[in-house]
């Protein structure tokens, strides 16, 4: 098995990629803040059966974080993360510094209109303008053939697909499904600030979600499926943020279910932890 390398430079993960765009192999880049679970590796998994070669980025991004939000305390695992990538054979980790990626007078954002504003940008509106410019930025670094991101941020996704789509920018951009603990709780690095307590209480989040969707699919009206679930939500401890339906693929509020075009989204937090989830009503 060969030793998956690590790079830290622009100029150095350009070379690899140039390298093996040359002896025509498709590449697959997988961004990542690291703290690597299940879900960031069911990516990669993905990326090895779509491409010929499998670069994953570990950055934990400044620009996407408000300042009073969790950067500093972000779970930062690199040698595990590490270990975990060789098991699954990953040809490459690109691990920048701060530096690396931002110099001091850095001064441009990319920011995407409409599909960014609601749900998590309403909260925190900071978050698409930093997650836009930093993938921006890793995807004309590496100019893989393609990148995966995971439908567990469906919103970051279909910013990326906008972005990507309006800048002309020559990678395709694929989801990958979201993976769950058994109890259905979406994987999530932030799961680990969870206390016990509140890490049982937390699958209810999904739970919801598919009372909902069940609910709609037996013919109940959707706006007030959503108005009981907020308030169930509320006294099993949920400070929620939003729960609502939009359209799968431009994110337009919906009021009434489609079958296959209405998803649910939901942002709660249990003490200082924001989970996030959603699901597609078939
Ligand atoms: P991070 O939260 O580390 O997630 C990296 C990728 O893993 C994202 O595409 C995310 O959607 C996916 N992912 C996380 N949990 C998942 C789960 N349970 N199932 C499936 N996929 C999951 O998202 C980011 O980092 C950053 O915003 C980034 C895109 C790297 C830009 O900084």
């Amino acid at each position: 098995m060969n030793k998956t390398k690590t790079v830290r430079t622009i100029k150095s993960l350009r070379a690899q990629m140039n390298d093996w765009r040359l002896s025509e192999q498709k590449t697959a880049l997988v961004p990542t803040m690291g703290s690597l679970h299940d879900g960031h590796l069911s990516l990669v998994k993905l990326a090895k059966k779509k491409a010929d070669r499998v670069v994953v980025s570990i950055f934990v991004n400044p620009t996407q974080f408000a300042p009073n939000e969790d950067f500093d305390t972000y779970p930062r695992e690199e040698k595990r993360d590490r270990d975990k990538l060789q098991n699954l054979e990953t040809d490459l980790i690109f691990a920048p510094s701060r530096k690396q990626m931002y110099a001091e007078d850095f001064s441009t954002r990319v920011t995407v209109d409409e599909i960014s504003t609601g749900l998590c940008g309403a909260s925190r509106p900071h978050f698409f303008g930093g997650v836009a410019t930093v993938v921006c930025k890793l995807l004309l670094q590496a100019l893989p053939t393609m990148a995966i991101f995971g439908e567990k941020d469906y919103q970051q996704l279909l910013v990326i697909k906008r972005m990507v789509r309006d800048l002309d920018i020559p990678v395709s951009i694929i989801g990958g499904p979201i993976i769950r603990e058994s109890d259905g709780l979406a994987m999530s690095s932030r799961n680990k600030y969870l206390t016990s307590k509140e890490r049982l209480t937390a699958p209810l989040l999904h739970a919801t979600l598919t009372q909902i969707a069940n609910s709609v699919q037996a013919g109940k009206p959707l706006a007030a499926q959503i108005r009981s679930a907020k308030s169930r939500l509320k006294k099993q401890g949920f400070d929620v943020d939003y729960l609502e339906a939009r359209n799968t693929d431009n994110l337009r509020p919906e009021k009434q279910y489609i079958p296959g075009k209405t998803r649910l989204f939901a942002a709660a937090y249990l003490g200082r932890t924001r989970l996030i989830d959603n699901l597609l009503v078939k």
